[in-house]
């Protein structure tokens, strides 16, 4: 029997994470699920027993570039290599942008770019060697479009489809994919934070009536992970309900 390819969700303890661990499990993967805060990673895992999924995981500050990297070499050692890497990853820190501290933007430049850099960086060795890989980054709508409050992370999800753009480039040749998934609102604790009446505000501006499932982004991350979307690279697939059309 083939060995099972290794799939690496970063940020898997979070709303998409957890869904897209749950979606490749089911799709046939060895899913390594990331997290950094130990006490919300354990409680997670009981919610994912109770549900019917275990993972095996692994902790690190994605960030810092050391840490990833070392986590990159457990993973390696315990594993094997990763076959798939889904760059989720991410933080808010919403304030307007003549209020914002360097801190708020630095933080999430770290934890939503850097994170793509330090990831990616760690595994693309080893999938050149074996010419087979997948890297999908999870962006937004608000790095398509922009977002008042979101100078910060709209800055940080452009960014990151150019990096797609360019590595897709880079390591077409090698069997590699490379591609952006920009979700709009989706029902997670991160869009349940924003204040009621400004997330009101933008859902009745969404064309399809209501936020998105989870499961809905899990579904186009399985399809890009798929050996059948070998064609597709350095795309950015927009999946927000008709909230941005361009
Ligand atoms: N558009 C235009 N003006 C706005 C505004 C908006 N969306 N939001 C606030 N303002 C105005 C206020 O009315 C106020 O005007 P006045 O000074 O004339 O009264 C002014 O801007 C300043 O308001 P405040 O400084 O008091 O800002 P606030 O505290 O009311 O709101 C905020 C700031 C918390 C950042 C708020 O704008 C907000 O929550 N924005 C939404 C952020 C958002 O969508 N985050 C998404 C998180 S989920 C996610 O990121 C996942 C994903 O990928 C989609």
């Amino acid at each position: 029997m083939d060995k099972k390819l290794i799939a690496l969700v970063t940020g898997a303890t979070g709303g998409l994470g957890s869904a897209m661990c749950q979606r490749l499990q089911k799709d046939g993967y060895h899913v390594i699920a990331h997290y950094r805060n130990q006490e919300k990673a354990d409680q997670w895992a009981v919610e994912m027993k109770e549900q019917g999924f275990v993972f095996d995981m692994a902790k690190a500050d994605v960030s810092n570039f050391e840490e990833t990297a070392a986590m990159m070499k457990d993973i390696e050692t315990r594993f094997g290599n990763v076959d798939v890497l889904v760059n989720n990853a991410g933080i808010t820190r919403d304030r307007p942008f003549h209020k914002m501290t360097f801190q708020e933007w630095d933080e999430v430049l770290h934890a939503n770019l850097y994170s793509v850099f330090n990831c990616t960086r760690n595994v693309i060795d080893g999938m050149r060697e074996r010419s087979f890989g997948r890297i999908i980054n999870i962006s937004s709508v608000n790095g398509q479009r922009g977002q008042f409050g979101q100078a910060n992370y709209s800055a940080a999800k452009a960014g990151m489809h150019g990096f797609t753009k360019t590595l897709a480039m880079e390591v077409a040749s090698k069997g590699i994919t490379v591609n952006t998934i920009s979700p709009g609102y989706i029902g997670t604790d991160m869009v349940m934070a924003v204040r009621e009446d400004v997330r009101n505000a933008i859902v009745a501006q969404i064309p399809v009536g209501r936020l998105g499932g989870t499961e809905e982004i899990a579904h186009l991350v399985s399809f890009l992970a798929s050996k059948e979307a070998s064609f597709i690279t350095g795309a950015n697939y927009a999946i927000n309900g008709g909230q941005h059309v361009y």
